[in-house]
C-alpha cells in the first residue's frame, strides 16, 4: 500500500496495557484539530470479524493453533480490504487496536507455531499492507494483570493464559519492535496516561 493519502496507525501491547485509554485520548486529540479518524480494531473490525471474534475469544474448549492462526488472518483479510484500505483510500486516520505484530506475539507464545510464519501468513492475508506507525504499550505484565483484576470484566481466552505466556507476548512485541524502529514507537505503559499521550501526540504530529 504505498502512495496512499491516508495514514494508518495500529496500537499494540499485552492485555491491560492501556491501549484503548490511548486510542480514546488520540482520536479525540485529531478529531478536535478537524481530522476524519476511523476507529477499529482486530479481531472484530467488520461484519465477518465479529463472527470470527466470538469464535476466537469465546470459543469453549481449544482451537488448535494452526486454526486459530488461521481465523485472526481471516479476520485480518476482510477488515484490510473493507474497512482499512478504503478508509485510508478516503484520505481518513485510521487508528488501529491490534494488527499483525498481535499475531506473531500471541500466537507464536504458543511455542507451536514459528514467528516468520505467522508474520507471512498475515501479510499474504493483508497483501503485505503495513502501518505507518505502530505504538507499542509496553508493560510488565504483572502490573498489566494488577489492573486487570481491577477492571469488572469477565477473563478472555487470552487474558486467562498464564504468566509465563504473557511474558514471552511482551518480549516478542519489543523484539518486532526493535526489528523495525522506523514503524515503531515504544511506550512506557507503567507511566501516567497524560505523559504517554502527549509522546504519542509528538509522533503523531510529524506524520501529519
Ligand atoms: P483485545 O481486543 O485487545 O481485547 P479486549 O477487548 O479485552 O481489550 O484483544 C483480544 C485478544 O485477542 C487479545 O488477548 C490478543 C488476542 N489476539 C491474538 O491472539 N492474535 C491477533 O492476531 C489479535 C489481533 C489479537
Amino acid at each position: 500500500m504505498t502512495a496512499r493519502p491516508g495514514i494508518w496507525i495500529t496500537l499494540e501491547g499485552g492485555d491491560g496495557s492501556g491501549k484503548t485509554t490511548q486510542a480514546e485520548m488520540l482520536e479525540k486529540w485529531l478529531s478536535d484539530a478537524g481530522h476524519k479518524v476511523l476507529r477499529t480494531r482486530e479481531p472484530g473490525g467488520s461484519d465477518v470479524g465479529q463472527l470470527i471474534r466470538e469464535i476466537v475469544l469465546h470459543h469453549r474448549g481449544d482451537i488448535a493453533p494452526r486454526a486459530e492462526a488461521l481465523l485472526y488472518a481471516a479476520d485480518r483479510a476482510h477488515h484490510v480490504a473493507t474497512v482499512v484500505r478504503p478508509a485510508l483510500e478516503r484520505g481518513e486516520i485510521v487508528l488501529q487496536d491490534r494488527y499483525l505484530d498481535s499475531s506473531v506475539a500471541y500466537q507464536g507464545a504458543g511455542r507451536v507455531l514459528d514467528a516468520v510464519e505467522v508474520r507471512d501468513l498475515s501479510l499474504w492475508a493483508a497483501e503485505g499492507a503495513l502501518p505507518d506507525l505502530t505504538l507499542l504499550l509496553d508493560l510488565d505484565p504483572s502490573a498489566a494483570r494488577v489492573r486487570l483484576d481491577s477492571a469488572d470484566k469477565p477473563f478472555d481466552r487470552l487474558e486467562a493464559e498464564k504468566a509465563e505466556f504473557h511474558t514471552r507476548v511482551r518480549e516478542s512485541f519489543l523484539a518486532l519492535a526493535a526489528a523495525e524502529p522506523e514503524r515503531f514507537l515504544v511506550l512506557d505503559a507503567a507511566a501516567s496516561a497524560d505523559s504517554v499521550a502527549s509522546v504519542i501526540r509528538d509522533r503523531v504530529a510529524s506524520l501529519i
